[in-house]
This record gives C-alpha cells, structure tokens and sequence, in this order.
C-alpha cells in the first residue's frame, strides 16, 4: 500500500476525542497536519505540542463551521501554511438531542452547516487544485436506520453521506472520496463507559470499539488506492440490524 509520507492533511474538530486519535496515527504516518478547532484552544495547543515529537509540520486553525465561508476560510489558512493539501477528513460533529417534531430552524441550519456545507465548501476547495487528493467523511452508523433522538445531526450527516456518493464520482480520477461509519466508540460527552457497555447489546459482536478502530479504517482508506465512493461500518455489525433491534439481543 502507498506512504501517506510527506503529504499535507485537514483534519476538522481535531483537538478532541475522535478527531485528535486521527491527528496522532496521521502524524505517525509523516502527515503534515492542518488542526482545525473552534472551542477547545487548550487541547488544541496541548495536542499541538505531543505533535512536535514527529518530524512533521503542524499549524492550528480556529474557526467556526457554522458560519457560511468557514470552508474557504480553512482551506486557505492550511494550504498558507503547509502547501497544497492532499487529504481531508471531515471529522467534526455536533450531537444535540432533539426529536424531527422540537428542533428549530436554526437547529437544522446549524446541523447543515456543519455536517454537510463546510465539508462540502472544503472539498469543493480540494478540487479546486486539480492534483491526487484523498477526502473521507466521517459518518455514523445510525444513517443506515434512523435516530429519532437526535433528528437535526441525522438529517446534516445523511447530507453527508449522499455528498459522499456523488463526489465520488464528480470528482474522480483526481479525488477519491470514502466515508468511515463509526458506531458505539466512545460516549457523548457526560456519559461514561457504562453506556458503552449498556449499548453494546445492540450490536451483533455485542461490544463496543475504541478509537484505534475508527483510525484503523480511515488510514486503510487513504492507502486504498483503487478504492472510491466506499463505506467502512465500524460498528460491530450494528448496521446489519438498525435501532429497531435496540435491546433485543
Ligand atoms: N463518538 C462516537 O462513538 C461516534 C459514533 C458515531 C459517529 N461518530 C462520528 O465520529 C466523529 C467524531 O466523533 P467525536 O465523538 O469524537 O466528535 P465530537 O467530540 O462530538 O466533535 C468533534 C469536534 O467537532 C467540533 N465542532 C463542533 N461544533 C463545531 C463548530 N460549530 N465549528 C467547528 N467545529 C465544531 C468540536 O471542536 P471544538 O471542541 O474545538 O469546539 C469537537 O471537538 C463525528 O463526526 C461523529 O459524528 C462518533
């Protein structure tokens, strides 16, 4: 499989959790890395440090998503520090608990800001510079059934998996672009392992992963040189049942 050795990365909401695991197995790659952030300085700093132990660049760039040119914005600060940018992944999320009857309109926008338009607006840039680049939207395996508790992320992220499918294709050969769907990994913030392991029964391995998982499957995906349009479950098989099965096995 090819080195992602040397290339220059994007990786949204990368201070924390899920997005700073891929931060880290990049940097072991000899990615240079873009840390995109909006909140959380600190642990972007402190990631930015743990980082100066690999012989890579890194640079941090702080901007809200839901904003209508935060895309631009990124894309142009990273390729300013690092050069033309060969990778995206598109990691941040929000996970607002609200019902399809109780979310408001900004609620949604919100949501379609930031799961389906800056990833969108960032990948349209990634084009824009005509060479080989790699994107991977991060999913959930949710979209494969349907999430009542949390119907504005559902609605943003199912834009995201259909802008998955098409820029496959419009933007192949020089782009290829796949998607990891993550399932029981870590918990929302506020909860603790214990729903892990509650949860776990809902999938046919009946446990849960970590985030070696998630990074297991997005570096195979940006070695993957023959593979576009693609989605990896990393879900334990959840998929296969959907939330219908939630608590029966
Ligand atoms: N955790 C799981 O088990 C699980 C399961 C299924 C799918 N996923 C997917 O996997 C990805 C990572 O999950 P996670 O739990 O690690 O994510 P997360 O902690 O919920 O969010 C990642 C980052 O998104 C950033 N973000 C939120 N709102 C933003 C805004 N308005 N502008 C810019 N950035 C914003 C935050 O950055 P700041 O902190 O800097 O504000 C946050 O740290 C997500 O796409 C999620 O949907 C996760």
């Amino acid at each position: 499989m090819s080195s992602l050795k040397g290339m220059n990365a994007i990786i949204t909401g990368s201070a924390k959790r899920i997005g700073r695991h891929l931060a880290i197995c990049l940097a072991q790659e000899g990615v240079n890395l873009a840390l995109h952030y909006n909140s959380s300085e600190k642990e972007a700093k402190e990631l930015e440090e743990i980082l100066k132990n690999y012989p890579i660049k890194t640079t941090l760039i702080k901007q809200d998503l839901n904003v209508t040119n935060a895309g631009e914005t990124i894309f142009k600060s990273a390729i300013d520090k690092l050069g033309e940018i060969d990778i995206l992944i598109n990691n941040a999320s929000i996970f607002p608990e609200h019902s399809i009857k109780k979310f408001s309109h900004e609620d949604l926008i919100t949501s379609l800001n930031i799961h389906a338009w800056a990833p969108l607006q960032l990948a349209r840039c990634l084009h824009s510079q005509c060479k080989k680049g790699i994107i991977i939207n991060i999913l959930d395996t949710r979209l494969w059934d349907y999430d009542p508790k949390h119907a504005s992320y559902y609605l943003g992220k199912q834009l995201l998996r259909h802008i998955t499918r098409i820029l496959a294709v419009e933007f192949a050969p020089e782009i290829r672009v796949n998607a990891v769907a993550p399932g029981l990994i870590l918990p929302p913030p506020g909860e603790t392992e214990e729903y892990l392991k509650k949860m776990s029964k809902t999938n046919p391995l009946q446990t849960f992963g970590d985030e070696n998982d998630v990074s297991d499957a997005v570096i195979f995906l940006l070695k993957a040189k023959f593979v576009t349009g693609q989605v990896i479950f990393v879900d334990g098989g959840r998929f296969l049942l959907g939330s219908a099965n939630d608590g029966i096995i």
